[in-house]
């Protein structure tokens, strides 16, 4: 998580680009943001608590760095915000990662004034003793190798920048002028396309001899604004029927994915979160449309099942921003084993995405909504679409995706249904979500989008389990969403909506067909295997509903970052 972006160069504007770049990688962490900048002959600081604001005018000057946190050692306040500062004040450093042994290395550091309670500051005080008897660069190599942990930093004496990394994403720009640095391309693309991605231990000094070769790119800046909306969730779960018809704008990358799994000895698909939920999503969608077993595996958990993995396996990695470390770092052991990697992303350019043997772009856009909402639809329709190719049955999975993207505009025309629904319920405590078979995965999803956006609990279940403990939580009035559709599910779904009515539930059907068990229903037309992509647009439209009620920022909930590159 955090945001890094840095400037050194001739143009005088130096902490004004790196504000600019800070706001585009605030997704990384909102809990504070400080910028650095040297003028005269030192550094000044700004740090503050909270989201950036929309402006900030700085004096003008030459070298800058900033960075926008997301909490793991100490507090969310200004003092533990970022950069750092050395005792002498000479010397500026922000951080992404954890330095896991920074207790250790903190007991070197007897005659230093550490003023924060974070591991990052530890890092600045060690170099600071390094510097007695080398340049800025070998201090900086010395104590980077005794971090130990996922890290990147970047440092500056107000003479150069000195950058390194090791799992965390760092990216280098050139300028007309100068250097940038930056925790995402994107957010580099306004000021240059000659990049260099680092690799794990690069170390670079950014001065005029900067030696290495940049790369001229030719991607695009994307940015996302919100046009018309009050908030990128809504504007992005608008998106959502022209994404679900960019997916079968080209088939190539589904066509040539169902090979590999049907070449592969095992396919893995892996990923975290939401991303997860449609790697499960995928062991029922292949077993039910191609007649054929996949894997599916929580990234964080791959790590403990890789032992019987071979140069025949295929793994499938999963990731929106395509640079979950939890999905990272099992596909990177995956890779020394030989194991192909296809990877399932939304960022071109991402660290999943150079890693990848098979780069498969969702094309949804940028999402910048911490609930992810377009970015699930378009990986659920990939899923379905390599499922239906790998049966020979394409055709039939572009016209169940067209008519699920048909649907999901009529929800959105129907969307006020959802909200009045969301006022009925909003100080619940507890919210059940029920589904079986395909619908399960999508029963997870519901209450991940309901519990991220208005901190309510919410539980999902394979509605079968619930009577085996977890009815026992069911009391008078709880809400329990039961997501019914026209499959070989619905008797079953039926039986088990009438023995949580039977406890005093409040049932809220979403499916084909009303039943007398609801005490609310939504409909949704049956589209075949893709009605569980407007069941998954109900739950967003309700979990954005309910943070609107209950005056919560559905954008940024609490605690959360967009992109998780701390294990
Ligand atoms: C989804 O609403 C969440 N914010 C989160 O679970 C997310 O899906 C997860 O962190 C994985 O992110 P990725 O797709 O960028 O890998």
């Amino acid at each position: 998580m955090c945001g890094i972006f840095g400037y050194i160069g001739s143009d005088n504007n130096a902490a004004d680009k790196v504000f600019k770049g800070l706001i585009d990688i605030e997704y990384r962490g909102y809990d504070s943001w400080g910028v650095s900048y040297f003028q005269g002959n030192s550094f000044k600081t700004v740090k503050k608590t909270g989201f950036l604001p929309s402006i900030f005018n700085f004096p003008s000057s030459s070298i800058s760095i900033g960075h926008t946190r997301w909490a793991t050692h100490g507090g969310v306040t200004e003092i533990n915000a970022h950069p750092h500062l050395s005792c002498d004040n000479k010397l500026v450093l922000v951080h992404n990662g954890i330095v896991e042994n920074y207790r250790e290395l903190k007991k070197e550091l007897t005659n230093h004034k550490i003023k924060s309670e974070t591991d990052s500051e530890i890092i600045i005080h060690l170099i600071e003793d390094q510097l007695q008897d080398k340049n800025l660069k070998d201090a900086v190599s010395e104590v980077f190798n005794k971090l130990e942990g996922l890290n990147a930093i970047v440092i500056s004496d107000g003479k150069e920048i000195v950058v390194c990394k090791k799992g965390s994403p760092l990216v280098l720009g050139k300028t007309e002028n100068g250097y940038v640095v930056a925790s995402d391309p994107n957010a580099i693309l306004p000021l240059t396309k000659k990049l260099i991605f680092l690799e794990d231990g690069d170390l670079f000094s950014l001065d005029a001899g900067l030696d290495p070769e940049f790369k001229e790119i030719d991607w695009q800046y994307t940015k996302a604004d919100l046009d018309k909306f009050p908030h990128f969730m809504l504007k992005e779960i608008y998106e959502q029927p022209q994404v679900l018809y960019n997916q079968i704008q080209s088939l190539d990358a589904a066509r040539e994915i169902a090979e590999e799994i049907k070449a592969a000895f095992g396919t893995y698909f892996v990923g975290c979160g939401s991303a997860s939920y449609t790697c499960l999503l995928a062991e029922y969608a292949f077993s039910k449309i191609s007649k054929k077993h996949i894997n599916f595996s929580i990234g964080s958990e791959f790590d403990y099942k890789e032992d019987f993995l071979t140069n025949k396996s295929l793994l499938i990695a999963v990731s929106q921003s395509g640079e979950t470390i939890d999905v990272v770092e099992p596909v990177a052991h995956a890779k020394k084993r030989g194991v192909k990697i296809v990877a399932l992303t939304n960022t071109l350019g991402s660290t999943l995405y150079r890693m990848a043997d098979i780069k498969h772009l969702l094309n949804a856009g940028p999402e910048k909504a911490v609930a992810s909402t377009k970015a699930v639809i378009a990986m659920v329709a990939n899923i379905l679409l390599y499922a239906y190719s790998l049966a020979g049955k394409l055709d039939l999975g572009i016209k169940v995706i067209e008519d699920s993207a048909r649907e999901i505009e009529n929800i959105i025309k129907r969307q006020d249904e959802i909200k009045k629904l969301a006022d009925k319920i909003y100080n619940v405590q507890h919210i059940f979500v029920l589904g079986r078979g395909i619908s399960y995965p999508v029963a997870l999803e519901a209450t991940l989008k309901i519990k991220e956006t208005s901190y309510i609990h919410a539980e999902g279940f394979a509605s079968g389990e619930l009577k085996h403990g977890c009815l026992a939580l069911v009391d008078k009035g709880t809400p329990v969403i039961v997501f019914l559709p026209n499959d070989e599910t619905k008797a079953a779904v039926l039986a088990n909506a009438m023995e949580v009515k039977a406890r005093g539930a409040f049932v809220i059907g979403v499916g084909f067909e009303n039943n007398p068990v609801f005490d609310f229903f939504f409909e949704v037309k049956d589209v075949g295997a893709s009605s569980v992509l407007p069941h998954i647009v109900f739950a967003q439209f309700l979990g954005y509903f309910l943070a609107i009620k209950l005056g919560l920022n559905p954008d940024k909930p609490r605690n959360l970052a967009k992109s998780v590159t701390v294990k």
